[in-house]
């Protein structure tokens, strides 16, 4: 897996497919490695990149919350290494946080826009003290307990046994305590974004899952309507993760939007 040195840490990510390049930020607390039923699918057609953000999937943990704005500014590291401009950015949950942190950091390289089971509101009071305590436990408890109690969560309630095992699987693979711990306390730390999504004026998808429960199509729709033009997806029978769950379904939806946008 090719990496890249940034504040003394080795950040891996994956650079696989031919075509127009496609960044994806993938969601907590999972890995890279969680969007392979897109890199399966659509790597003949596209170039993604898709970094492992800091403390998951073999890259370094730095010191304190991982802020939405670094995982952001690591990728538009990866993308200057690699001498790519203007790319496809899209980012599930709190990858879609940090894509709409790049809208914010570089804008001239955002071709369009894909937002994935995400929301454009901060965490209230009640979500800040979730988040310090699931830090806590990581720190205490390691990546089992929080792979157990997420996993019921981030998938719709009438998702297959072998869904479940695989997605447990990949988290424990792929997740650190230190991470876990690191990331919750840097999404507890984001602001708003309406502002940026109002102010972008490129293409823009927006997908959700209709059984998503942790950032339901109600949250969708509020993203989809600060967008002008944006397009608003809904996939049956996929809870948080679409593009895990109903891949097939998923993956014909950002194929006909980043061949429409180019
Ligand atoms: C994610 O899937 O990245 C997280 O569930 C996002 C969040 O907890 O806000």
């Amino acid at each position: 897996m090719p990496t890249l040195q940034r504040d003394g840490l080795t950040l891996s990510y994956l650079d696989e497919g031919q075509g127009p390049p496609v960044l994806l930020l993938h969601g907590f607390p999972m890995g890279a490695e969680s969007f392979r039923p897109q890199l399966a699918a659509l790597s003949g057609s596209f170039r993604f990149i898709v970094p492992n953000h800091r403390g998951f999937g073999g890259s370094e943990v730095g010191p304190g919350p991982l802020e939405m704005s670094t995982i952001a500014a690591d990728a538009l590291a990866i993308l200057d290494a690699l001498a790519l401009g203007p790319v496809i950015v899209g980012g599930l949950s709190m990858g879609g946080y940090a894509a709409m942190a790049l809208v914010r950091l570089d804008p001239a390289r955002v071709r369009g826009l894909v937002l994935i089971d995400t929301q454009v509101t901060a965490d209230d009071a009640a979500a800040k003290a979730r988040r310090e305590e699931v830090a806590r436990q990581a720190e205490s408890g390691g990546v089992a307990p929080i792979a157990d109690a997420m996993v019921p969560r981030l998938l719709a309630p009438g998702a297959p046994e072998a869904v479940r095992q695989a997605l447990r699987e990949h988290i424990l693979r792929v997740a650190t305590p230190a991470g876990i711990a690191a990331a919750s306390r840097g999404m507890a730390l984001r602001g708003p974004s309406k502002e940026i999504l109002s102010r972008y004026s490129g293409p823009a998808l927006v997908v959700v899952g209709e059984e998503d429960g942790i950032t339901p199509p109600e949250k969708a729709k509020q993203m989809a309507e600060l967008i002008a033009g944006a397009q608003l997806v809904s996939i049956p029978g996929a809870g948080h993760l679409p593009n895990w769950e109903k891949p097939e379904r998923f993956n014909e939806v950002m194929r006909s939007f980043v061949l429409r946008e180019l």
